[in-house]
């Protein structure tokens, strides 16, 4: 199988990378020879890559800065998507495009399930809520897996920059109203290995059985405060030393962002459970593989 992978310089991309270059051909154009953000170059570009399978977790990312940039989130994150979902269609191939709990307003306590109504409050949710709609409305076999919290020891996360903040503050102030479940790019790259495994004949029942949505995170939840702090009280179980001595609950109003964020963002696995038989480690448990890989890294000095 020849999968075309998008944005292996990012988080999930690259983690799935050397995942997949184990088992299947993978084609994975840099950013500047594949870029989403000119939808009407892809068709040819896909044409010369001839994919048998398309796996597309590149993305506008930057959740306020979107708020500023709506046409180019909206050129990314739904135009190009609905290339791909078109092209694939039409050839019979299938595709795995990723989008976010941003695409729910957040309301109430329930953990929110595949089909509950979507409600984005930011410019981002709704750009990715587009690109959801151009891959369902392309007609083709496609997995869209919904996932939240994103981060790995590597790349722009909220894990790094609290290690960062750590060592040059002496409190950190961190939201306690936002709640959700840090995922790791490693949770969710294997379990889409695990998901991809029967093969290229059979994808389109294999996505069929979530009915082409599925949510996938780690385990359990906490809020953006509880997560600060497991990292913080994992650094210095590490032994790795630091500056801070407070991890301090705030509130969302009292760390005003361009962009809205839903305060509950917890989604519920069950369709992943029932479909694939999978139910990935708890998010404390992801986070201390994450926390061995960054102690022993280069970075904090390979101890
Ligand atoms: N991060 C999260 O917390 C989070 C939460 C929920 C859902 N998601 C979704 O999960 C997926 C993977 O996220 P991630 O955390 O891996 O994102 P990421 O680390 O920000 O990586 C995004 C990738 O997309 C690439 N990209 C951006 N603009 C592009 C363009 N115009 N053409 C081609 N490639 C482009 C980036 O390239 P450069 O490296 O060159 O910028 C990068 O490789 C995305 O669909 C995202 O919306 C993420």
């Amino acid at each position: 199988m020849r999968i075309l992978l998008t944005g292996t310089a990012g988080q999930v991309g690259g983690a799935l990378l050397p995942l997949l270059r184990d088992q299947y051909t993978v084609l994975a154009p840099a950013r500047a020879e594949f870029d989403l953000s000119k939808p009407e170059s892809l068709a040819s570009k896909l044409d010369a890559l001839k994919p048998d399978l398309i796996i597309n977790p590149a993305a506008y990312t930057a959740v306020d800065k979107a708020e500023d940039e709506s046409a180019l989130a909206f050129l990314i994150n739904g135009d190009a998507p609905a290339v791909l979902a078109r092209w694939a269609a039409a050839r019979g191939v299938p595709m795995v495009h990723f989008s976010t709990d941003y695409v729910f307003d957040g309301s109430g306590r329930e953990l929110w399930r595949e089909e509950d109504p979507t409600g984005p409050l930011s410019v981002y949710g709704r750009s990715k809520l587009a690109g959801e709609s151009a891959v369902r409305a392309a007609g083709g076999a496609h997995l869209v897996v919904r996932t939240a919290w994103v981060y790995a020891a590597q790349g722009a996360n909220f894990m790094r920059t609290m290690i960062r903040l750590a060592s040059e503050r002496d409190s950190l102030r961190v939201v306690s109203d936002q709640w959700g479940t840090p995922t790791t790019a490693r949770t969710i790259a294997s379990a889409l290995v695990e998901i991809l495994r029967k093969g290229q004949a059979d994808l389109p029942d294999v996505f069929a059985r979530a009915k082409g949505l599925v949510h996938l995170t780690n385990s359990g939840s906490t809020s953006w405060h509880g997560f600060a702090s497991a990292i913080v009280e994992g650094l210095r179980s590490r032994g790795v030393p630091l500056k801070v001595a407070d991890v301090v609950p705030i509130a969302t109003k009292d760390y005003p962002t361009k962009a809205a964020r839903p305060a509950n963002s917890r989604l519920d696995l069950t369709r992943l459970k029932e479909a694939y038989a999978l139910l990935p480690p708890a998010w404390d448990i992801a986070l201390a593989a994450e926390l061995d890989a960054f102690v022993t890294s280069e970075e904090c000095g390979g101890r």
